[in-house]
């Protein structure tokens, strides 16, 4: 039978909605969500990146601003800007978007963000957090492709997973969430021997290397769920890590490229900024003063 095709538009969509009545709450009590992108640079595709998290704001009622500045920003003005807007109340979410111009320390930069803030979850403290299993902002991504897996009633506790790719932003985080959710999990990369043997045995595969053709028909089982987080450009044409032909017929359920993980890392991006908005009302209610620990989520 072929593969489920998991609509990332439509669970994206579903998702955005929930939220939009988050923030209704949330400003019946006077917290209005507020996220600040700054962008450096004129890189195309960042800004088309940017306007979309703009118009992601819009629908579910967040406000958001853009700090546009030149390139040639000093790392010096860069980070003054961020701490403004660590200590500015009506912000609850900043991102920087990446990647920035050279001459610009991303790592220096990334860390000036309040981890409260931090809405991309890059911040090593947030880093840190997940890697404890601790509640914290979630990478935005990686935290897509659970929910994809979830709202699509994949099983999760048990399956072998492989994750292919080791970055920081998808990779590492998105086995540590696996592993949260009882799979287990092995870790794919460009050094593995015998790659399709590993993948043979997976009930999950989550595709991360920014490489199109990885993952081939003949190196998976009947059954298993690819979530395919690569955006790769083929010609005029936007593929994924996944051989979608030989693989979809196979796969007991795939994400598209585009509108499979693609729509999910806005939308996992303006949760985070509800949430982030949510902490700060919980940091004034009497219980968190009073230093006891909050329900878990
Ligand atoms: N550039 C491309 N994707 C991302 C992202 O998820 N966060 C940030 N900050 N920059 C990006």
């Amino acid at each position: 039978m072929a593969a489920v095709i998991i609509d990332g538009k439509k669970i994206g969509a579903e998702i955005r909605g929930e939220l939009a009545e988050k923030v209704r709450r949330l400003k019946a009590k006077g917290i209005t969500p507020g996220l600040a992108v700054i962008l450096v640079g004129d890189d195309p595709a960042s800004t088309v990146y940017v306007r979309n998290k703009e118009r992601g704001c819009q629908e579910i009622g967040v406000y958001s601003e853009i700090h546009r500045r030149p390139a040639n920003i000093s790392q010096g003005e860069l980070l003054s800007l961020i701490g403004k807007l660590n200590v500015d109340r009506n912000i609850h979410g900043i991102l920087v978007q990446l990647p920035l111009p050279k001459g610009l320390d991303e790592e220096l930069v990334m860390k000036r963000i309040r981890p409260e803030k931090d809405v991309d979850g890059f911040h090593p403290v947030n880093a840190g957090k997940l890697l404890a299993g601790q509640d914290t902002l979630l990478p935005c991504t990686p935290h897509g492709c659970m929910v994809l897996l979830e709202r699509s009633g994949v099983p999760i506790a048990g399956a072998e997973a492989v994750v292919l790719g080791r970055s920081n932003i998808v990779g590492k985080p998105a086995a540590l969430l696996l592993m949260q959710r009882n799979a287990t999990v092995t870790i794919c990369h460009s050094k593995t021997a015998n790659l399709a043997e590993i993948t043979r045995r997976a009930d999950i595969i989550v595709a991360a290397v920014g490489r199109p053709g990885t993952l081939t028909g003949d190196m998976i089982k009947e059954g298993v769920a690819v979530i395919d987080v690569g955006i790769n450009r083929v010609g005029d044409r936007l593929v994924g890590d996944v051989d979608f032909e030989s693989v979809a017929p196979k796969a007991g359920w795939i994400t598209p490229v585009p509108g499979g993980v693609g729509p999910m890392t806005i939308t996992m991006l303006l949760a985070n900024t509800v949430q982030a908005a949510g902490d700060t009302m919980e940091e004034t209610t009497p219980a968190a003063a009073c230093g006891q620990p909050r329900a878990a989520r």
